[in-house]
């Protein structure tokens, strides 16, 4: 089997997790719904592994929905930019990538994104409350070579073109044409990394808006997988979701931590992934899960 194309390198990406949480993904699915999209790694999964007619991504961030246009509709001409803006750049010139952030905070070219996003400290998009890029170059790195986004874009290209709608707002509102023969993959930013100062994503979610759309969800009857919180070592990133959603909690294995590796200390992480009612385990993809309550 092939790998999956992955053009975006983004931080909080389920790359690494779409074959543990594939495992939970009915096999009929009418539209894939990913409303929290960011790189789309589980939406390339199932474009891959299942066959839903159609499929819609939202993210809050409208530059990165115009990129996923880009990629899908235009990914010749998206490698041909990427090539000529990535290879505009030395070693020996760290002020390229602020010309690079300057000119998309002015203009929100969305290749300039892509460029950005390869180069920028641990893949991260932080924004200012005036909506402007702000991270910093990772000075290590020179991002994604041309010849791979060129393969990466290609290859998304041809596993979402023809089906895949983009939908750029807030992520409940995105699902106002879902019904119950759909699945949806709900990946909102942890609680905790999305206020205050360190602003990890566009837009902060607050937890008591998102426990509301939750229940809304269920009075639809809408079957979802929401990956939410996970737990490093001794520390939880965020208590349990309410008993009334009536949703199952699976502990995912999620590998070692890579913050605390860089602080001297081995930990593992572990996430949840909480499912509606009725969403059993594949039968031909068995795997061992815990099912626990994570400490307040
Ligand atoms: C944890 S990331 C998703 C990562 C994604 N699963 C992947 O594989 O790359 C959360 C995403 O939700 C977006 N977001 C934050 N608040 C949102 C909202 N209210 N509605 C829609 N998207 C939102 C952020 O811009 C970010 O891209």
């Amino acid at each position: 089997m092939t790998t999956l194309p992955h053009p975006i390198p983004y931080q909080g990406s389920k790359r690494a997790l779409a074959a543990r949480i594939s495992r939970f993904v009915p096999d009929e699915i009418e539209t894939w719904f990913e409303p929290f999209a960011g790189s789309a790694a589980m939406s390339l999964w199932a474009a891959r592994h299942r066959s839903p007619r159609r499929i819609v991504l939202c993210d809050v961030l409208e530059p990165l929905t115009r990129l996923w246009v880009e990629i899908i509709e235009r990914p010749f001409d998206l490698a041909d930019r990427y090539q000529t803006i990535w290879s505009g750049q030395a070693a020996d010139d760290p002020d390229y990538f602020n010309r690079v952030r300057e000119r998309f905070n002015a203009g929100g070219d969305p290749v300039d994104l892509l460029y950005l996003l390869c180069r920028c400290v641990k893949n991260a998009v932080r924004f200012n409350a005036r909506g402007q890029f702000t991270q910093s170059v990772d000075k290590r790195r020179l991002g994604m070579r041309p010849d791979k986004m060129r393969d990466a874009v290609t290859g998304a290209s041809a596993l979402l073109k023809g089906r895949t709608e983009l939908r750029s707002g807030d992520w409940l509102a995105s699902l106002h044409d879902a019904g119950p023969d759909d699945f949806i993959y709900l990946d909102p930013p942890y609680h905790g990394t999305s206020t205050g100062r360190d602003r990890r994503y566009a837009d902060g979610l607050a937890r008591d808006m998102l426990i509301d759309g939750l229940h809304a969800l269920n009075a639809r009857r809408l079957r979802f997988a929401l990956s939410y919180d996970g737990l490093s070592g001794e520390r939880s990133y965020g208590p349990p979701l309410p008993a009334e959603l009536k949703l199952t909690q699976h502990l995912l294995p999620a590998g070692r931590s890579s913050q605390a590796t860089l602080n001297g200390r081995t930990e593992d992480t572990v996430e949840s992934l909480y499912l509606t009612p009725g969403l059993a385990e594949q039968p031909t993809a068995p795997l061992r899960v815990a099912q626990v309550s994570l400490p307040l």
